[in-house]
């Protein structure tokens, strides 16, 4: 029985023909970019269990509470669609022993990931994420490298309006102490914040920062920063960071109120935004996270990296890349074998030619017309009395040619 027209989910997209060229170009350039600093491919499930992202992302961040698809399986078991790459890589990394490799195992990635947000331009519950993993160095240059290759990468895809935040998180030790003064500091001014703020004082009093509240943000303008707060060798390490940037002539702007929505961050923390996207500008963002693999289960072991959506890369960059070429279609004139036809269209493909052959019906005139539209450069037509090969770019056409003949002609 029909029903009625059915239509992708809310929030979802499909990729047509038209949209692939751009794609596929910028995920060479990904390739491009990643393989010359040494980072392979990694690919992990599109699900996981659900307890993977509870303890790796975080219980009380948006992503978990709010964003995730889960769903149990036939034996009773949670899993969950993947809205990050981070953890699911660490579990990799673990789960493969990858810590018996010369460290730093450095990974990059290509995929979707799922989020339950409210759909909006550059926002969708299902987007295609790349991104990089070092894992096993706290070395600074390997921060320093994350940037750069989210630089690099977008530079190379021509994003425009592009602006690069950092700041330090420090360690969670520091982050609680700080959590406390912030506290202290928010309750001193509570009948100024808005009610969200509020709400949230005892959980994350950091998220304060993200507030457009007018009341809020001017008692933010007073608030302790955590920057100013870290230990000594957090510092050097966030100092040794900026000097590496400053060398390489990498612009960012230190902003002490940058705070990520996932828990497993540690010092290094940044965000690339851009002026071409409306509310949602977050075209790339990651940071260090050395107590997630500890998080997991595992030996205490630093990482650093970084995801990009790539709907949104292509948003706002005037990335070209030319549709499929085809170099010869193969007509029929009605009184040709199109059998013979079909045999042609295989031979030039086997000598590596991009070809096409008629298959709708058309009249000559429409297959020639067909020819055109699709930039062939050669048409073989089989007629009755042989091959006529017609170069499209001049108009000049050859009759009465042997099979053998015409592919020598085109190849
Ligand atoms: P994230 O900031 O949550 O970080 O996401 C990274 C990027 O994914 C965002 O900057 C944005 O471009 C894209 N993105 C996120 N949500 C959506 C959405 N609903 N629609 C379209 N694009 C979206 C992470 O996911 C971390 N795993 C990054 C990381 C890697 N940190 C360390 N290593």
């Amino acid at each position: 029985m029909a029903g009625g027209k059915l239509q992708a989910p809310r929030g979802t997209f499909d990729v047509l023909p038209a949209d692939g060229p751009r794609r596929a170009a910028l995920r060479r350039i990904a390739e491009e970019v990643f393989a010359a600093a040494g980072y392979g491919t990694i690919d992990t499930p599109v699900f996981e269990s659900t307890e993977l992202f509870a303890r790796g992302v975080g219980e009380t961040t948006d992503i978990v509470q709010k964003e995730m698809f889960t769903f149990e399986d036939q034996g009773g078991r949670s899993l969950t669609l993947r809205p990050e790459g981070t953890a699911p890589v660490c579990r990799a990394y673990l789960e493969h022993g990858m810590h018996k490799l010369p460290q730093p195992v450095k990974l990059w990635y290509w995929g979707p990931y799922f989020r339950h947000e409210a759909p909006q331009a550059g926002r969708y519950r299902q987007f295609t994420q790349v991104g990089i993993e070092a894992i096993g160095s706290l070395e600074p240059s390997l921060d320093a490298e994350a940037i750069l290759l989210l630089a690099e990468l977008l530079g190379r895809a021509g994003a425009k309006g592009i602006r690069a935040r950092l700041s330090s998180l420090g360690t969670p030790e520091t982050r609680r102490a700080y959590s406390d003064e912030l506290r202290s500091y928010l309750r001193a001014h509570e009948s100024e914040l808005s009610d969200e703020v509020r709400g949230r004082l005892d959980a994350n009093p950091l998220r304060a920062f993200d507030s457009d509240h007018p009341g809020t943000r001017a008692v933010m303008q007073g608030a302790p920063k955590l920057l100013e707060r870290l230990a000594s060798e957090d510092q050097e390490h966030f100092q040794s960071v900026l000097a590496l940037l400053d060398e390489a002539g990498q612009v960012y702007q230190v902003d002490p109120t940058l705070v990520r929505g996932i828990d497993y961050y540690t010092r290094t923390v940044f965000e690339f935004t851009s002026d071409a996207l409306g509310a949602q500008s977050g075209v790339g963002g990651g940071g260090r996270y050395d107590g997630l693999i500890e998080q997991l289960g595992g030996p205490a072991t630093p990482g650093v990296g970084f995801a990009s959506g790539i709907e949104r890369i292509l948003m706002v960059s005037d990335l070209e890349a030319p549709g499929a070429q085809t170099d010869v279609y193969v007509a029929h004139d009605g009184d040709g074998d199109p059998r013979e036809a079909f045999r042609l269209l295989r031979e030039l493909r086997a000598r590596g030619l991009s070809a096409q052959m008629e298959q709708a019906g058309r009249s000559l005139k429409g297959q020639l017309k067909q020819a055109d539209r699709i930039g062939a450069s050669w048409v073989l037509i089989v007629a009755g009395d042989g091959v006529r090969v017609r170069n499209m770019r001049t108009g000049d056409q050859v009759e009465g040619l042997s099979a053998e003949e015409a592919l020598g002609m085109v190849g």
